[in-house]
C-alpha cells in the first residue's frame, strides 16, 4: 500500500455512554471515486451529538451505522478527484463524509463552499452549517421571541446554543437567560454573548436558579437538552409560551432509561406550545438564513467559536467529550491543513 487512508471504523454500538472503545483505527488504500462521486481530502470534520444517536440500533434517521462501517460525519475538504466538471479538483466542498483523511462523497449531496471575503473555511463549520440552520429557524420561526419576552436557552455554550443566544439578542427580547455546565461557559455567555444571566446547571438547583433569573416567568425556551431542565422550565412558563424542541442531549447516552417529563400538563394550563423540528426541513431556505448570519457577522453582531482539535486521532474522544461538556462552541477536528488562502 502506498500512502494509506487513515479512518475510524465503528467497533461496536454503545448501549450507554459513547466512548473511544466504540471505534477502531484503520489504515486502508485510498478509495477511488465511482461515477457520480468525488474523492475529497478532508480538512475539517464536524463532531456532533447526533453522531451518538446515529450509533443507536433504533435510530430512526441519519446514515445507517453498524459495527465495521466507517463512522459517518460531515466534512469540509478539497476535491482531489472528480467525475463532474462542476466540481473540479482543488474546489472546496462540504458534504456527508466519514471520520477519514480521504473519503468519497456522492455528487448529489455535495455543496461547493462559497468564497466569501473575511470568512475562512473554519468559520463555515460553525456559522454556515446545519447547526446554524437549527439555531436560526428554531428560534426565529418556531419560538418567535417578542421584545417583551424572557428567553431561556440550554446547552447555551454549544454550537447551536451559542448562536441561539446571539440571535435572541439580535432579534430582541427583554431578558435572556443562558444555561450551561461550567463557570467559564457562564462567564463567556454573560460577558461576550450578551446573556443577562447564566446558570451553571451542574452546581445549582435548576428550579431555584430559574426562579431567580426569570422573576417574570419564561416566555420562550430553546431546548437543546430535554430531561430535568425541560421539566424545570415547564413549571415556570407564562401563558402562550413557546418551546422550540431542538434536541435532547441529556437522553442520548442513557440507554433508554430516561425518566418521563412530569410537567407536560403545563402546556395545556398555560396554552403554550412545544414544537420539535429538524434542520433538514429548512435546507431549501439555507440561503435566507446564511445571508442574514453573514450580514450580522460582518457587522460584528455574531461571532463564531470553534473547539478545534488537531488530528483525526482525536475524533472518538471529542465525541465522548461533548457529553462531558468539554467544548465551547462547535467541535471540529482539523484532519489536514486548510488551503493557505482559506486559513483563518
Ligand atoms: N433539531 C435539529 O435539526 C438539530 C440539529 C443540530 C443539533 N441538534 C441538537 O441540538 C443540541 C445541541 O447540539 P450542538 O451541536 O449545539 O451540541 P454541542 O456543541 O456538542 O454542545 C452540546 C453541549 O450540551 C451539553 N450537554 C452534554 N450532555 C448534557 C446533559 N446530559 N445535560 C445537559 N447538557 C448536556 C454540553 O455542555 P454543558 O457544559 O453545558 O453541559 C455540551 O457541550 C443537541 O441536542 C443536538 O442533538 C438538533
Amino acid at each position: 500500500m502506498n500512502t494509506p487512508n487513515r479512518l475510524w471504523r465503528i467497533a461496536s454500538q454503545p448501549t450507554d455512554a459513547v466512548s473511544p472503545r466504540n471505534f477502531r483505527w484503520s489504515e486502508e488504500p485510498i478509495p477511488q471515486p465511482r461515477e457520480g462521486e468525488l474523492l475529497v481530502r478532508v480538512v475539517y470534520l464536524s463532531i456532533d451529538p447526533v453522531q451518538r444517536y446515529w450509533l443507536s440500533p433504533d435510530a430512526t434517521f441519519g446514515p445507517p451505522t453498524q459495527a465495521g462501517m466507517p463512522m459517518p460525519g460531515r466534512v469540509w475538504g478539497v476535491v482531489e478527484q472528480s467525475t463532474s466538471l462542476a466540481f473540479p479538483p482543488g474546489m472546496l466542498v462540504a458534504g456527508p463524509g466519514a471520520w477519514a483523511e480521504r473519503c468519497t462523497l456522492p455528487l448529489a449531496m455535495v455543496e461547493p463552499v462559497p468564497a466569501w471575503p473575511g470568512v475562512p473555511l473554519l468559520a463555515h463549520t460553525s456559522l454556515f452549517c446545519m447547526q446554524a440552520l437549527t439555531a436560526y429557524f428554531g428560534l426565529l420561526e418556531i419560538a418567535r421571541p417578542r421584545p417583551t419576552d424572557t428567553v431561556v436557552v440550554s446547552a447555551a455554550a454549544g454550537a447551536v446554543g451559542s448562536l441561539v443566544v446571539q440571535m435572541a439578542r439580535i432579534s430582541g427580547c427583554a431578558r435572556l437567560v443562558a444555561i450551561a455546565g461550567s463557570e467559564e461557559k457562564c462567564r463567556w455567555l454573560r460577558e461576550q454573548l450578551g446573556a443577562d444571566a447564566a446558570i451553571n446547571y451542574k452546581t445549582s438547583d435548576i428550579g431555584a436558579a430559574l426562579d431567580a433569573a426569570c422573576p417574570g416567568g419564561i416566555d420562550v425556551y430553546y431546548d437543546n437538552v430535554g430531561g430535568e431542565t425541560l421539566d424545570a422550565v415547564l413549571a415556570r412558563i407564562n401563558a402562550h409560551a413557546r418551546i422550540a424542541c431542538g434536541g435532547f442531549i441529556s437522553h442520548y447516552n442513557d440507554g433508554g432509561h430516561s425518566q418521563g417529563i412530569r410537567n407536560f400538563q403545563m402546556l395545556a394550563l398555560k396554552q403554550a406550545r412545544a414544537e420539535g423540528f429538524s434542520c433538514f426541513d429548512y435546507v431549501a431556505r439555507a440561503e435566507e438564513a446564511f445571508s442574514n448570519i453573514r450580514r450580522w457577522h460582518e457587522q460584528g453582531r455574531i461571532t463564531s467559536r470553534t473547539h478545534l482539535l488537531k488530528g483525526l486521532g482525536q475524533a472518538p474522544a471529542a465525541l465522548a467529550g461533548i457529553f462531558a461538556g468539554s467544548n465551547i462552541g462547535k467541535t471540529v477536528i482539523e484532519v489536514s491543513p486548510p488551503p493557505v488562502e482559506n486559513a483563518a
